[in-house]
């Protein structure tokens, strides 16, 4: 392999998707697991099979769906873990098992509640179990950067000694600061000879704000996979944003010895905006690369210079992270063949039903606003994905709003099981009356945690993204919903909201009665 190349190891289905709130289904995951390979990442985590029975199935259908990328699945050191995990990737064109345990002391004596022993013999048993079914094993000493130096390369060479053919090096709470991760990584590369046969990755979490930096430093020390999530999402202040590590390669690499990745660069704003509809994440307006106004001039200074030469304010180029793709593509007369050609054009294939659905969605769209994006297509198809999945419907509403009247709601709602379910209620504004109408429709007693209202694109005629947060005893779940009808947006993204809220309660009832293996 071309030894500047660096490997993009995309956890945002996994580490991302422990994030709070954020709970995919296999339809969901899916989606975005067609979206990396597009962005042509060369790894995806798709879970951790062994937690639950909806994480088990996403990761298979993943395998057997998604060609292009790695596919890996994670694991403790665990034989049943490991047997989970490779029972979901095993189909997989190019599978791989991910198995980690903890090195440093804190982990191994308060949450381990072992011994450093216990924990050699844990990871060399695991690698050993891990390369009976798969050539491609990876190794993580968890909580690496607070561990005893010594102690984690002693694991990391019995890890190599059984075969993984990847060591990443995790810095699990986002404690390290560049310059010392770099010192870490060269003084393991003494410690394990070894260690220069196989790939060294990096995992870095945001805790500090350090993650990218880290990453950097761990590449400039000669890890060659970076582990990254899309938007940054991930345990707590998340991980590593694949989009500016990307960039940051791209556009710095040739100072740091010509390292390079191989992804598709203008797939990295539309990636962007499906995890962060599908995950209710909004981005910052200033966040780096994706951001809406990462590309944004405000001040006359600025503009003038841009406006004489590009380069004179901007280091990267709008295009090459693929922020130019908004051009309109159908207005209300094109019809099923020009939505079929446009929709592949986006990358979607859609026939039969689902194009049926899709061509009758579009057509009301189209019928309200002149123009309609390829932005506006993107936002309708992953609507219309989560329509099927949702365990409740939003069928009909009537709200009557009035500066004379509290406002009023009616709805009808679809329950999973087919049985149409009326509610009404008068509210304080014409949104809190919808979202009680749905409370008293479904006998569902949510609780609003955040609302918030978007244009997919800009003008008067734009359609509308809502997302919803709401809390089912103590548990927190997201929904979105796009129409030109901000109070339908609202309406939609209500009701999958409350569907998700009801899946995680069940889930969690289900687990409380048969305990899992985690
Ligand atoms: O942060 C971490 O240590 C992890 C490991 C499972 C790699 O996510
Ligand atoms: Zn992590």
């Amino acid at each position: 392999m071309d030894p500047n190349r660096v490997l993009i190891f995309d956890t945002t289905l996994r580490d991302g998707e422990q994030s709070p709130g954020i709970s995919l289904n296999t339809a969901e995951k899916l989606e975005i697991a067609h979206q990396l390979a597009r962005l042509g990442v060369d790894v995806i985590e798709a879970g951790f099979p062994i937690t639950s029975p909806g994480d088990f199935e996403a990761v298979q259908a993943i395998s057997r769906e998604v060609e292009g990328p790695i596919i890996a699945g994670l694991a403790r050191t665990h034989v049943a873990d490991i047997d989970a995990a490779w029972e979901a990737v095993k189909e997989a064109e190019r599978p791989r098992i991910h198995t980690f345990i903890s090195t440093s002391d804190i982990h191994i004596e308060h949450q381990l509640q072992t011994t450093r022993e216990d924990v050699k013999g844990q990871a060399r048993a695991a690698v050993a179990h891990a390369k009976q079914y798969c050539d491609d094993v990876e190794f993580s000493p968890m909580d690496a950067t607070r561990a005893d130096l010594e102690f984690t390369a002693e694991v990391c060479a019995i890890a190599v000694e059984e075969g993984a053919t990847t060591i990443n090096i995790p810095d699990t709470v986002g404690y390290t600061m560049p310059a010392e991760y770099t010192n870490y990584l060269e003084r393991l590369y003494a410690l394990v000879p070894g260690l220069r046969d196989v790939v060294l990755s990096v995992h870095c979490h945001d805790d500090l704000g350090m993650a990218v930096a880290n990453s950097l430093a761990g590449v400039m020390a000669g890890a060659r996979q970076v582990e990254c999530a899309v938007n940054g999402i991930g345990e707590r202040a998340g991980n590593a944003s694949l989009e500016e590590i990307v960039m940051l390669l791209r556009t710095r690499g040739d100072a740091i010895g010509g390292v390079h990745t191989e992804l598709n660069s203008r797939e990295l704003a539309r990636s962007s905006r499906l995890v962060s509809r599908l995950t209710g994440y909004v981005v910052q307006p200033n966040k780096a690369i994706v951001g809406r106004n990462a590309f944004a001039h405000e001040s006359g200074i600025h503009q003038d210079g841009v406006l004489k030469e590009r380069e004179t304010y901007e280091i990267m180029d709008a295009t090459t992270v693929g922020l130019d793709s908004n051009a309109i593509v159908l207005g209300k007369h094109s019809g099923r063949h020009a939505l079929r050609q446009a929709l592949e054009d986006l990358g979607f294939t859609v026939s039969g039903q689902a194009l049926n659905q899709a061509f009758a969605r579009f057509k009301e769209i189209a019928d309200r606003k002149k123009q309609v994006t390829a932005m506006d297509l993107e936002a309708i198809v992953t609507d219309e994905l989560r329509e099927e999945i949702a365990g409740y419907t939003l069928e009909w509403f009537d709200v009557e709003a009035s500066s004379r009247r509290p406002p009023h709601a009616t709805v009808g709602v679809r329950s999973p099981e087919g049985t149409e379910l009326t509610g009404s209620f008068t509210g304080d504004g014409p949104v809190d009356a919808i979202f009680h109408a749905i409370n008293s429709a479904t006998g569902i007693e949510a609780k609003l945690r955040e609302f918030r209202v978007d244009a997919v694109t800009a003008g008067q005629d734009a359609l509308g993204e809502t997302s919803v947060v709401l809390e089912l005893d103590g548990r927190s779940a997201s929904g979105q919903g796009v129409s030109t009808d901000i109070i339908e947006a609202a309406g939609r993204a209500y009701v999958r909201a409350l569907s998700n809220a009801v899946r995680r309660r069940d889930v969690a009832e289900r687990e409380a009665l048969e305990p899992s293996a985690l």
